[in-house]
């Protein structure tokens, strides 16, 4: 995530603005990246939004945001999402396409976007190409990230995140400059409860069955770039810009 980006519309609604709002890009990059729970999605989002300028938008995010409203501020299908996402199940498309829409302002981002962990099934990603056809914007191409399963369970196990600013840490890889605190605000970090093993392990099978079919529907529409997750996150990063080039 770009520290100068709040992010507010995203993660809170319409209602709210952002109140820094990425600097007008001469080339805005609007970005998917695909890739298995763990992978490092999230990370490879925060560094390229600092070099692109665009905004981090995970859908993750959202729902895990609407956790700290009062219960009686959720609406009903926010509730149930919740649940889903607790087990480790993926949330019912039309929740999330909801949630999407209400949020399509920051589609139209004058400093583009980063789309993480949207789309997520075909029926996502058919809605998604709809809303960007009306919008009349177009994707430049979806990173498709690549790990073997054990290396993923071990980044998922030791990830710490910022209560306040959603920054992602490691406790061995990438640990924070002081234990248990947000580098960038400070925040207070904390362990995701879908990272329970079992949690994990519903997530990794959702994935294989909904959103690994995503990579053959983006190759055949010319825009998926495989990229390999071996390595220090600045590697990987390396790999995608020289990608995107
Ligand atoms: P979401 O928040 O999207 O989670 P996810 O896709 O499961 O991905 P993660 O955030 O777990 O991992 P990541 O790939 O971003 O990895 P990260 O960079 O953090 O979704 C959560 C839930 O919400 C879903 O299960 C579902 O219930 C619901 N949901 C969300 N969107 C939905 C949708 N569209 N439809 C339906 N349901 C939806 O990295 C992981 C760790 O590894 C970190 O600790 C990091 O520091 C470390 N790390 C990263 N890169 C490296 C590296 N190169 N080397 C060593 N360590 C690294």
């Amino acid at each position: 995530m770009n520290a100068k980006n709040d992010r507010a519309t995203w993660l809170k609604g319409a209602s709210f603005h952002c109140s820094i709002e990425p600097a007008p890009h001469p080339r805005p990059y609007r970005l998917v990246l695909l890739g298995a729970p763990g992978v490092g999605k999230g990370t490879q989002a925060e560094l390229l939004g600092e070099r692109l300028g665009a905004c981090q938008l995970s859908t993750g995010d959202v729902f895990r945001a609407a956790k700290t409203l009062d219960p009686c501020e959720r609406t009903p299908a926010l509730s149930q999402a919740l649940d889903f996402m607790q087990r480790g199940e993926l949330v019912p498309d039309t929740t999330v396409l909801d949630m999407v829409r209400e949020r399509v302002g920051c589609l139209r981002c004058q400093g583009g976007f980063l789309l993480d962990g949207f789309p997520r099934t075909v029926a996502q990603a058919e809605a998604l190409e709809r809303i960007l056809a009306e919008e009349r914007l177009q994707l430049d191409a979806v990173l498709s990230y690549d790990l073997p399963l054990e290396r993923i369970v071990s980044r998922l196990s030791g990830r710490r995140t910022c209560s306040a600013c959603k920054a992602v840490y490691h406790q061995e890889t990438r640990p924070p400059k002081q234990a248990g605190k947000c580098d960038q605000c400070g925040g207070s970090l904390f362990q995701r409860e879908d990272d329970r093993p079992e949690a994990v392990r519903v997530r990794m099978e959702a994935y294989e069955k909904s959103t690994a079919p995503l990579a053959d529907f983006y190759r055949r529409r010319n825009l998926l770039v495989s990229i390999s997750a071996e390595g220090s996150p600045e590697e990987i990063f390396q790999r995608t810009a020289e990608a995107l080039r």
